[in-house]
């Protein structure tokens, strides 16, 4: 091999192994309910459906835990009733990596931006930065806030608020969305909404 074959050899694979490597594909266990799944969330789980959750960079044990509520009946599945049924334990799991390899939804950038000094001034006591993480990008079985469609996030807090979204029924989001007023809602979902 001359000099100038190994140094060709060495460039083709430096080329071929990053885009083997990367996750681009989700595995074939889920590829065709996938399909299903976008029409409502989204290609990139990333919503432009009202009322409906962008899924994107959701943390993989979150969404897990949310499928597993809403096909066990401990979450009201709505319009994913049918779907949810069908899924398998193992579907869960890829379905719970797939949606966190993905990049996060892009934060709201038209109306307003949400008024920081107020939007703190209700999270704070109430330490929702604490589980969600400062940057409200969400960890183990707490979800990602940050660039979640405003309404889906008044839909989600009003339903804790109200009783009828139990998750887990360990009562942490009903305990700090009970004190919440209408208003308080809305100008949390704008801020976090908003947040990239
Ligand atoms: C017909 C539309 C529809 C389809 C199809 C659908 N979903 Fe949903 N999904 C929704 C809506 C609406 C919600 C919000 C329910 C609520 O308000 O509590 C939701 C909620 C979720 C949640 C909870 C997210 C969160 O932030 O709490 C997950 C996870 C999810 N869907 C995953 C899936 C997966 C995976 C599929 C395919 C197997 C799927 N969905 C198919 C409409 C749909
Ligand atoms: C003690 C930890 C904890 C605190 C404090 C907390 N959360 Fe949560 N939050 C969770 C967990 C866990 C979930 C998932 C609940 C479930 O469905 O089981 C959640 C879910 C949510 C959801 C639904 C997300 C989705 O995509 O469905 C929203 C919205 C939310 N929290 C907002 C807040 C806000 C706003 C605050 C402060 C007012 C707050 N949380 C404080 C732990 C916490």
């Amino acid at each position: 091999m001359t000099a100038k074959t190994r140094f060709l050899c060495a460039a083709m694979i430096a080329v071929a192994l990053p885009s083997a490597g990367r996750a681009a594909d989700p595995p074939a266990s889920i590829k065709s309910i996938l399909t299903t799944c976008n029409a409502c969330h989204g290609p990139k789980g990333v919503s432009s459906l009202a009322q409906t959750p962008s899924l994107a960079a959701q943390p993989n044990i979150f969404t897990q835990y949310q499928l597993v509520f809403m096909r066990e009946g401990g979450r009201k599945p709505g319009a994913m009733a049918a779907v949810v049924k069908t899924l398998t334990d193992d579907q869960i799991r890829d379905l719970g990596a797939w949606y966190e390899s993905l990049p996060p939804p892009p934060a709201l950038k038209t109306g307003e931006g949400g008024d920081e000094a107020r939007a703190m001034a209700i999270i704070k006591p109430r330490h929702c930065d604490s589980c969600h993480k400062e940057d409200f990008s969400g960890q183990g079985e707490t979800g990602r806030l940050a660039g979640q469609r405003p309404d889906y996030l008044i839909k989600a807090l009003e339903d804790f608020r109200s009783g009828e979204r139990r998750g887990r029924g360990m009562g942490a989001m009903m305990e700090v969305s009970v004190t919440l007023k209408d208003d308080d809602i809305q100008t949390i979902a704008t801020y976090l909404a908003h947040k990239p």
